[in-house]
């Protein structure tokens, strides 16, 4: 398996290809100061410096390589994951040819070459051990930021991609035990009858799962508690099949990656120790398989929450905001200076924003402008959606103080975070992301499949919030 973290390099002078960048505007110049032989061989593979095209030219005993980007003054996240994925395996040092202007920053463009070199390859027997492309870079400043994100990127991918079976609550439990440990965090874990208790909501959904599968509320702290409190909430459903509700197979299909919002948590709070953001962390994770079985809950049924509310279930099968409901509830008991929550939550989200936005909830404008910049900023978009006041009676029950899933179809994401936020305290500044956590189509450094989305603008809001790093 190919060490991630060394695929960039501070510049020491070593062994490296020369690797030359040109957006359409520059190719001309770049042209005039090639050799004829070299313009033809350019010419041959039908280089047209469009963003992503490789070529390779013969240059005296050896060659160099040339990269199409998008705008060579500006080089952002993804521009050169394309060339990370198509460059032979080697050492590349960005240059400046002749005529060129200097070499461009490549700072913004180091995640994506890192994220270039994501595999999913734990279930396969020919995990083919490619050649990396090493990238050396004189902004050495630059690389450990760009490789811890790329880190939480392939924490999520990871996560989100193995099946339900190798990542159900306990395997949930050991993921964010080994980030614990690594950095002497506090981990605190309630199964069995305690979560009956404490977290009933937890222990309703995630009763029905097999022994192996047992439900959990986990958390973790860690930082000086002199800096403010921010909670980080995450939905680990590692198996939504609906309960009773049952989903159809279309439906099911790609449910192991309902922890995906635990997998966000996760690696955010990987993030906040590794940059060591002053902050007292609280790391809160619901796991659950939302199974179908004799002890299952029923349609009809009415829970108890761990705020005192009771939930008459409408819907097994809105089993997300039940553990969220739960867990929230735990966060605000703290006092948090700010509570942020990840969940795929609805199929709502998904048919509003498709799966490259996850949709943002949020009770104040500030810090929803400061996310949506930050997501434009580093090409990580988010898209805002409203907690809107007057759906809030359709979460009314006949016999509780209020359902779980809303009769009429309408704003099926808002209805979701309507209901989370019955069970945020007031005072508390929130922020709720119903997420896909999926990407069904391959981009450059973005393979199919399991996703961190929202991940690098939540880290870059924080980041400005809290300070320090
Ligand atoms: N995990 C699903 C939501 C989901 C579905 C996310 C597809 C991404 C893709 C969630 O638990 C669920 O089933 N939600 C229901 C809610 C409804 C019953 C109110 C939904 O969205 O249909
Ligand atoms: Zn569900
Ligand atoms: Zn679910």
């Amino acid at each position: 398996m190919t060490d991630r973290n060394a695929v960039i390099q501070p510049d020491r002078g070593q062994r490296a290809n020369a690797l030359y960048l040109v957006d359409k505007a520059g190719l001309d110049g770049l042209l005039g100061g090639l050799g004829e032989g070299q313009r033809a061989a350019l010419a041959a593979q039908k280089f047209e410096a469009g963003a992503g095209e490789v070529a390779i030219v013969p240059d005296g005993n050896g060659w160099f390589a040339i990269g199409g980007v998008e705008s060579r003054a500006s080089l952002r996240t993804w521009c050169l994951a394309r060339l990370a994925e198509t460059l032979p395996g080697g050492t590349y040092r960005v240059l400046a040819h002749g005529g060129q202007p200097p070499v461009p920053r490549l700072a913004a463009a180091l995640i994506g070459w890192v994220a270039a070199h994501y595999r999913f390859d734990r279930y396969r027997s020919d995990a083919a051990n490619a050649e990396p492309r090493v990238l050396v870079t004189a902004e050495a400043g630059a690389i450990e930021p760009a490789l811890a994100e790329a880190a939480g990127i392939a924490l999520v991918r990871d996560l989100v991609n193995t099946p339900a079976e190798d990542m159900g609550p306990a395997q949930l439990e050991a993921e964010v035990r080994a980030v614990a440990r690594k950095f002497g965090a506090e981990l605190h874990v309630v199964t069995g009858d305690t979560l009956e208790r404490d977290y009933p909501m937890v222990h309703a959904v995630g009763r029905a799962a097999s022994r192996h599968h047992a439900p959990r509320l986990i958390e973790c702290e860690w930082g000086d508690p002199r800096h403010p409190r921010l909670a980080i909430v995450g939905k680990g459903v590692c198996f939504d099949s609906g309960g009773l509700d049952l989903k159809p197979s279309a439906g099911m299909a790609l449910m192991k990656k309902d922890m995906g919002g635990a997998a966000h948590a996760l690696a955010l709070a990987l993030l906040v120790m590794e940059r060591a953001l002053p902050v007292r962390l609280h790391l809160l994770i619901p796991a659950v398989e939302n199974a179908v079985a004799g002890n299952a809950m029923r349609p009809g049924d009415v829970l108890r929450s761990r705020a005192g509310l009771s939930v008459e279930i409408t819907n097994t099968d809105a089993e997300g905001r039940l553990v969220l409901g739960d867990a929230l509830r735990r966060a605000c008991e703290m006092a948090p200076d700010l509570v942020i929550d990840f969940a795929t939550l609805t199929g709502a989200a998904r048919v509003a924003l498709g799966p490259d936005l996850p949709a943002l909830f949020a009770r104040s404008d500030d810090i929803a402008n400061a996310l949506l910049a930050a997501g434009v900023a580093c090409d990580d978009p988010v898209w805002r959606l409203p907690l809107h006041d007057g759906y809030r009676d359709w979460l009314k029950s006949d016999i509780a103080d209020m359902v779980n899933s809303h009769a009429n179809g309408f704003a099926g994401a808002s209805m979701g975070a309507l209901f989370l936020d019955r069970f945020v305290d007031e005072k508390v500044d929130w922020v709720h992301f119903d997420t896909f956590a999926w990407r069904p189509v391959a981009r450059p450094g973005r393979p199919k499949g399991g996703e961190a989305l929202g991940l690098r603008a939540t880290w870059a809001m924080i980041r400005a919030r809290y300070g320090g790093v």
